[in-house]
Parts: structure tokens; C-alpha cells; sequence
């Protein structure tokens, strides 16, 4: 019987978790196949994204660690070493591949260092294959990076400055929303539509490439044998 390799994924959210509900609902279907959770991490206490991990069949262990309260705790530490700390209880769950899903947060190079295996996550212990990290972020390549993206799209558009826009799931590099991408997927906004329906659309068309880029990159990494 062939040996069944199951793809490991964790997922790093700070909120709703719509994007993450795309991913379990895809997981182990022809979209996204041989795959498992295997953490949701969130750096808000309140996410609801941990509540669907928990209620999710099988239930998805969950982990929460916010920036000031690890400061608060750890006077000492600076936001470099908060990323060291999450990189490293990421690791340890053996990922095959990290997804940014609404991950509010900018990683410092603490994170990439660690999961890319240039810097120690424990000791002396390093990671022995680089792990690839993926974000969505609402915007097309080099358009509207940063935070707001779906907002000032939609300002831009009744300004008459674009024509259209979209989203993207890119791979995260140190520059803010500049990696590779991965899959991109324009969106259209409609003259005179309000920008909830824009926004709903845009979300739609998210939760579709959360799933492609997820299984494209595990498809490097990890391809069904
Ligand atoms: C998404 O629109 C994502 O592009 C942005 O934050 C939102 C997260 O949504 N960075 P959810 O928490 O997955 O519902």
C-alpha cells in the first residue's frame, strides 16, 4: 500500500478566521488533499478563527500569544524576540508549510530566520529544510501594500485612478507584502456599488485562493507520491 504522507500545514490568524474556514473545509477534498492542521496560532486572545479551529471535525489545536503581553511578561525581550517565540512553537509542530491568514502582525526577521533555518529555534537546534510561509493579502502585486488594502482599492476606483482590483497570496520575504506571488486574482469593482458588496466579492474570491496557493506551494514541498 503506498505510503500516505500526510502534508502538514499551521495557520497564523489574528481574527474572524474566514480565510482558515476555507482551508478546513477544503482539507482532505480533491482541492486540498492528504492534508491536516496541525495548529491554529492566533496573536488575539478573542480571534474567533480559534473557535472554529476548536469546533472544526477533528478538532485543531490552538495556541495564542499576543505581542505586549509577551513584552509585558518579558521586559527584557524586544519584537524581534516575539517573533523568535512564535517561529519557534511553530516549528516544532514539523510544518510542511505556514499560511498567513489575516495574521495581523508584521514579522521581523526573527521569524524568517528561524523558519528558514539561518538562526537557531532552540539552543543550537536549527530547522534542516527551510519551510515556506505564504500571506493573502487583498490587494494585486506591489499595488496596496500594507494594512487597509480593500478600502483604499475601492477609494482609488471612485477616484478614477484603477480600473480594477483583486487579491493575492504571495510568499513572505522581509519586505511587507512584496514576496513572490503565488497565485493573484483580479477583482472588478462596480460603478456605484456599495463598498460592503465590493468587499464581500473580494472575500469570496480570497477564500478561493487561500486553497490554491496552499496546495500549489504543498505541492512543491510535499507532492502526493
Ligand atoms: C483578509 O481580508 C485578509 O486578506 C486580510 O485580513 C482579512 C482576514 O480575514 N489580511 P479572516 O480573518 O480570514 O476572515
Amino acid at each position: 500500500m503506498a505510503d500516505i504522507h500526510e502534508r502538514r500545514i499551521v495557520v497564523l490568524i489574528s481574527g474572524s478566521g474566514s480565510n482558515l474556514q476555507a482551508l478546513i473545509d477544503a482539507l482532505n477534498t480533491p482541492a486540498l488533499p492528504q492534508t491536516r492542521i496541525v495548529l491554529v496560532l492566533s496573536n488575539r486572545k478573542a480571534a474567533y478563527g480559534l473557535t472554529r479551529a476548536q469546533q472544526a471535525n477533528p478538532s485543531i489545536p490552538t495556541a495564542y500569544l499576543g505581542l505586549q503581553p509577551y513584552l509585558k511578561a518579558n521586559p527584557d525581550r524586544t519584537r524581534y524576540d516575539y517573533d523568535v517565540e512564535v517561529a519557534k512553537i511553530v516549528v516544532k509542530e514539523k510544518p510542511d508549510l505556514i499560511v498567513l491568514a489575516g495574521w495581523m502582525h508584521i514579522m521581523s526577521e526573527g521569524f524568517l530566520d528561524v523558519v528558514c533555518g539561518e538562526k537557531p529555534f532552540d539552543g543550537e537546534e536549527k530547522v534542516q529544510k527551510s519551510i515556506p510561509v505564504i500571506n493573502l493579502h487583498p490587494a494585486l502585486p506591489g499595488a496596496f501594500d500594507g494594512a487597509h488594502a480593500i478600502e483604499r482599492a475601492y477609494e482609488a476606483f471612485q477616484k478614477g485612478e484603477i480600473a480594477h482590483t483583486g487579491a493575492m497570496v504571495h510568499r513572505v520575504v522581509k519586505e511587507v507584502d512584496r514576496g513572490e506571488p503565488v497565485v493573484v486574482q483580479q477583482v472588478e469593482i462596480k460603478e456605484g456599488e456599495p463598498i460592503e458588496a465590493f468587499e464581500e466579492r473580494l472575500h469570496k474570491t480570497e477564500w478561493e485562493i487561500i486553497v490554491k496557493g496552499a496546495a500549489k506551494v504543498l505541492d512543491e514541498v510535499a507532492p502526493i507520491q
